[in-house]
Parts: C-alpha cells; sequence; structure tokens
C-alpha cells in the first residue's frame, strides 16, 4: 500500500471493515492505511494479511492525523467508541458510519462541541472486498460528499449518493440481497453437483452467471422482466424450470424475504 501524509483509519476491523481494506489494497489510494484492534493476537493477523497496514490497539493513537476515519464497530458500541474520541478527532477529519440504523443526528449530538468535524453515513457491501461493491452515501443535511471521498469509495465499487432515509431500504437492497441471490446460487450450484458437475466448476461457472446477469441488467433500459423474456422461449426448456417456481412462489417468497429483512431493520433498538 503506499504511503503518503493522508491518512485514512479504520476503527473496528471486522468483515465489512476488512473487506473494504481488501478492496482498498487491490486500488490503493495514495493514502497511508491504519486501523485499530482490540487484541494483539488481531494485530498479528491483520499485520499478516495487509501488507503495510499500520495496526494499533489504541483508537486515539489511530485517530491522530486522519483526514477519514471509517467506523466499523457495530452500532450499539458506536455511540460510546464517538463519545471517547470526541475531543482527539483531528480538525476538521470526516467520520464516517458504517452502522446500519445509526442516524448521522445521533452522532451530532455527541459532536455537538466538534462542528468542524463532517459527518457522513456509508453503506457498502461485502463485494467492495473484489471491487464491485454497492454503496450508499448519505451526508449530513443531504449536503454532497467531499469529491475526494468519492473517489476513494469509487475504487471499492459503484457509488450512489442518497438521501439519509432512504438508508434502510438500500441496506436491505444492497447488503443482504446478495445473500438472497447467494442462496439460490447455493441450491443451483447443489443440483449441478447432483447431476455430476464438478463443485468447483459449479461454483466458478454460477458466479460467471451472476456476472452476466447483472451486466444485462446494467447495459440497457430493459428490466429483469424483459431479459427473462429473451432468454425463455414459450414451451421450452428455461420457460419450465421457470413455471416450476412460479408453481413454488418464489416471487411471493423473495418480496416476502426483502419485507422480512427491512422489517427487521427498522427494529433494530440502540
Ligand atoms: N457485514 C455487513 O455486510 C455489513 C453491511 C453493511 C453495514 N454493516 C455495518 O458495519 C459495521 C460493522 O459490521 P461487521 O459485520 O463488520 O461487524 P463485526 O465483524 O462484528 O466487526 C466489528 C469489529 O469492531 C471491533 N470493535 C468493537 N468495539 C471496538 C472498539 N471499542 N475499538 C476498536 N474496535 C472495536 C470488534 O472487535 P473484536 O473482534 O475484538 O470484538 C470487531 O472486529 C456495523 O455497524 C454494521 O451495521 C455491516
Amino acid at each position: 500500500m503506499p504511503t503518503s501524509t493522508r491518512k485514512i483509519a479504520f476503527l473496528g476491523t471486522g468483515k465489512l471493515n476488512q473487506a473494504l481494506l481488501r478492496g482498498l489494497s487491490l486500488r490503493p489510494p495514495a493514502y497511508k492505511l491504519a486501523a485499530s484492534v482490540r487484541s494483539p493476537e488481531s494485530r498479528a493477523r491483520l499485520e499478516a494479511a495487509f501488507e503495510g497496514l499500520s495496526v494499533t490497539l489504541d483508537n486515539q493513537e489511530l485517530v491522530q492525523g486522519a483526514s477519514y476515519v471509517i467506523l466499523g464497530v457495530k452500532p450499539h458500541a458506536a455511540l460510546e467508541v464517538v463519545q471517547a474520541l470526541k475531543d482527539s478527532l483531528p480538525q476538521g477529519t470526516t467520520l464516517v458510519s458504517l452502522c446500519a440504523r445509526l442516524p448521522l443526528a445521533r452522532l451530532r449530538e455527541i459532536l455537538s462541541t466538534r462542528p468542524d468535524v463532517k459527518l457522513v453515513r456509508l453503506m457498502p457491501n461485502t463485494a467492495c472486498e473484489v471491487g464491485a461493491g454497492l454503496l450508499g452515501v448519505s451526508c449530513e443535511n443531504e449536503s454532497s460528499p467531499e469529491p475526494e471521498l468519492l473517489e476513494i469509495f469509487s475504487r471499492l465499487g459503484q457509488v450512489r449518493v442518497i438521501p439519509e432515509r432512504d438508508m434502510d431500504v438500500f441496506t436491505i437492497l444492497g447488503a443482504c440481497t446478495p445473500a438472497f441471490f447467494l442462496k439460490m446460487a447455493e441450491s443451483l450450484g447443489r443440483a449441478a453437483r447432483g447431476n455430476g458437475l464438478d463443485e468447483d466448476f459449479s461454483r466458478q461457472a454460477l458466479g460467471q452467471v451472476l456476472i452476466g446477469a447483472g451486466q444485462l441488467l446494467q447495459s440497457s433500459k430493459l428490466s429483469a422482466q424483459d431479459r427473462i423474456t429473451q432468454i425463455a422461449t414459450p414451451g421450452g426448456v428455461t420457460a419450465e424450470g421457470l413455471a416450476r417456481l412460479d408453481e413454488l412462489q418464489l416471487e411471493a417468497a423473495s418480496v416476502q424475504a426483502f419485507e422480512s429483512a427491512l422489517a427487521k431493520c427498522q427494529s433494530l433498538k440502540l
């Protein structure tokens, strides 16, 4: 990772912040990257996994000199962490919160004496790890994110600037539905294996199928249903499988999965 005097600090290095670090390792920005952990064992693991990453056990030390602080702890821990850091954050830094459900207004209450600290909410997904993520970004008072920050995020995938009120729905769309599609891929892979194909071959092939289907969705204004109609000849093989999915009510199941996930997200208490 290249170094520079500018620094991005990853506070909390769980699944998501590590996905962001991996993604940035593929196309490193000209920043010094630093991270905090809570045990010497985690520090050793992280240093081994990310060459050149500066790792500390001390959050106060981590944020020193940081232009951006990426807050990647669980939402219930975030308020306490920010409270402890409020006087240590560098002048003019930007605090980027990954915390689902945590409104920027709650962070601003804690940082009411630090109007110089800019607040941003980011909802990425784990595909940021391979530079193919989807990242929703909201700023306080629906202001525009700094171009420099958007450039960093764009190294991780496609960025959408959205109003903060849409964050919950975006969380399900961007961060949860990859698991829904992968669940289907798991089942289809099992069926392929049951009919004689090799496990690794099936996994790789289904990965390419998902990439291709995604690119078809993004390459024109044709809807998913339009693309299905192109693929499925009436009375043909694909149509037979789709009819079975209709009988088994895949559509209702998918809508209910989305709605249930959204209701769960909206019920989370901080
Ligand atoms: N996973 C996703 O796909 C996803 C998607 C969108 C948004 N998010 C959001 O991203 C955030 C992180 O989620 P995650 O799935 O990455 O959680 P996670 O794997 O549990 O990671 C949280 C990390 O924070 C560390 N931590 C906790 N308190 C800390 C402190 N005081 N100082 C330093 N580190 C501390 C934990 O350390 P220990 O290991 O020592 O406990 C852990 O490594 C959450 O707010 C979540 O809402 C997650």
